[in-house]
């Protein structure tokens, strides 16, 4: 069976800089796949490409391949079918993906109609208030009703991600990519957005491809490690693998950073 991300021989560049060169990445039904690399790396363009989200301007050469459909060249009409069912992304700040003037609760709802639509299965009125407050429950989102009515500024940024991870679920995608989605929050809200995304990727079946600078917060989620250095894969292989082992000098020195980061703390390597 193919995977259900394919990614062959990418290659991503603006006004002649080269930006992404050659990548290729697999991600199978269900797996947790981690893409980690230091600031400007081409780890964030990478996920974007897969979505078809690319801002004008950057160059795209190679195949994606998204549950059996091509992304690179395609039209936005049949990427647009792709979206929310094969992949949603979550971003590292919640705010660039809600509407500022919107009640969250609409904002999920929206796409929460979408899906039911797209299934055939017509969700309005309580049913869909419901459904909202359901997901927001799993999302583990405190007084889920008064949230919904809520605007994106009346929460707080650990809650707003949370609510970008229910916008993201509720199409029910085979493949979410969280891009950096813990970055923007404090250490402990981090701790308990990751433990959310693990369990809820666990729990639906998903498909994960999580983008991080951070080897310590990006290994504790994923099974798999792609290492990115300047947009050329550097290393790739099992979590244990890279950790235990690290072949590329790059790699190499972000293993070590992480132990050292990790002895600082007082915690055993
Ligand atoms: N719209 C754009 N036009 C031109 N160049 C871009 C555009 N978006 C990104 N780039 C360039 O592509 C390169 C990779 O950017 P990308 O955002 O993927 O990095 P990243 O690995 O996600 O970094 P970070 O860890 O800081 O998020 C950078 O040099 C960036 O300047
Ligand atoms: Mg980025």
């Amino acid at each position: 069976m193919s995977p259900l991300l394919s990614i062959r021989n990418l290659s991503i560049e603006a006004s002649g800089t080269r930006h992404v060169d050659d990548l290729s990445l697999d991600v199978a039904a269900r797996e947790r796949v981690g893409l980690i690399g230091e600031s400007g790396s081409g780890k964030s363009i990478t996920g974007l490409a897969v979505a078809g989200l690319l801002p004008r301007g950057l160059r795209v050469q190679g195949s994606i391949r998204l549950a059996s459909q091509e992304v690179v060249g395609t039209p936005e009409r049949v990427i647009d079918g792709l979206r929310g069912r094969a992949v949603a992304i979550v971003f590292q700040e919640p705010l660039t993906a809600l509407d500022p003037l919107m009640r969250v609760g609409r904002q999920v709802a929206l796409p929460l109609a979408r899906r039911a639509r797209r299934d055939g299965v017509g969700l309005n009125g309580r049913a869909l208030d419901g459904a909202v407050e359901d997901l927001f429950v799993e999302v583990a989102l405190p007084e889920p009703r008064r949230i919904a009515r809520s605007y994106p500024h009346e929460l707080s940024g650990g809650q707003r991600q949370r609510v970008a991870i229910a916008m993201a679920l509720a199409c029910r995608p085979d493949l979410l990519i969280a891009d950096e989605p813990t970055t923007a929050l404090d250490v402990t809200t981090q701790g308990e957005v990751l433990a959310l995304l693990k369990r809820l990727v666990a729990e639906r079946g998903m498909a994960l491809l999580f983008i991080g600078h951070d080897l310590a917060v990006v290994s504790q989620a994923v099974d798999r490690l792609v290492v990115l250095q300047r947009g050329i894969v550097a290393e790739t292989g099992s979590t244990a693998e890279v950790l235990g082992a690290p072949r590329h000098p790059y790699t190499q020195s972000l293993v070590a950073a992480a132990r050292r980061f990790d002895a600082a703390l007082g915690w055993p390597a």
